[in-house]
């Protein structure tokens, strides 16, 4: 039986882990063949092993840095050759950083996250736009944040203006490529399942009762959750959808 994904190439950044595997598992279920890009290539590998039993498509992992241009450009490209073309592209690579009140936040911390949040993905999103252009069709998905929608007294300054960034910059980037048939659209979560969720020295139970006062649904996404919607704005079934930050947040921003 054809799937919805069947004949599709996916990539995804940062898919060795948690929410980009989560994204990777469900879209080679539904018949894509993935590539998992990230730096650490023994874990993009060990993800690959599992993928392969659920999948009927092909996995690739390239290991590549994403805030390095010529190695996200070799990694886009290389998945584009060896895969035969370049349907989905997902920038799920992310990282939090450094959390302290901006006042006193190290100018390096915060270009840090800048760097790995918001230029990662603009650079991403240069080679795989060019790739899919050599196709004339193509779905990328970023990951933004809830954090990044509005003020928060999070101490998260860094990480908030990274993602407000990349949403901002979904929108400007769909505008100039969804008449060369590229539909870009972003994807916010809030606090997810995984060891971004968790302060500094924060236990489960410490971490579950905070989310349970502040997230109005009571508790954390799973990451198949968040998965969920990427796959959806990857998919045909969004096809009008264009330049939308799409929040998965138990209704926190709401
Ligand atoms: N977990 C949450 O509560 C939450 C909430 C909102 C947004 N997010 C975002 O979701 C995405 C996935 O986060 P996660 O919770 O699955 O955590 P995670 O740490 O498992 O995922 C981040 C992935 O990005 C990779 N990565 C980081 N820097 C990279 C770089 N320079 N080059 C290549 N790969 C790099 C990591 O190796 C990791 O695989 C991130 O962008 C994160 O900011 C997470």
């Amino acid at each position: 039986m054809s799937k919805e994904f069947s004949g599709k190439v996916a990539l995804i950044t940062g898919g060795g882990s948690n929410i980009g595997l989560a994204i990777a598992t469900l879209l080679a279920e539904r018949g894509a063949s993935v590539a998992l890009v990230g730096r650490n290539k023994e874990q993009l590998d060990q993800a690959a092993v599992n993928l392969r039993d659920r999948g009927n498509g092909i996995v690739l992992t390239v290991a590549a840095d994403v805030t390095d241009e010529s190695e996200i450009e070799r990694a886009v490209d290389r998945v584009a050759a060896e895969l035969g073309g370049l349907d989905i592209a997902v920038n799920n690579a992310g990282i939090v950083g450094a959390i302290g009140p901006l006042v006193d936040m190290k100018p390096d911390d915060f270009r840090k996250v800048l760097e790995t949040n918001t230029v990662g993905t603009f650079l991403s999103m240069q080679s795989e736009i060019r790739a899919m252009k050599r196709a004339g069709s193509g779905v990328i998905v970023n990951t933004a944040s809830n954090i990044g929608v509005h003020g928060r007294r999070l101490n998260m300054a860094a990480y908030a203006a990274s993602k407000a960034a990349v949403s901002v910059m979904t929108r400007n980037a769909a505008l100039e490529s969804i008449n060369a048939g590229i539909r870009i659209n972003a994807v916010s979560p809030g606090a997810t399942d995984t060891p971004l969720s968790f302060r500094p020295g924060e236990d489960a139970a410490a971490r579950d009762a905070r989310v349970a006062s502040a997230v109005p649904i009571g508790r954390v996404a799973k990451t198949s959750e968040i998965a969920e919607a990427v796959v959806w704005l990857a998919s045909d079934r969004s096809s009008y959808v264009v330049g939308h930050d799409l929040v998965v947040d138990g209704g926190t921003t709401a």
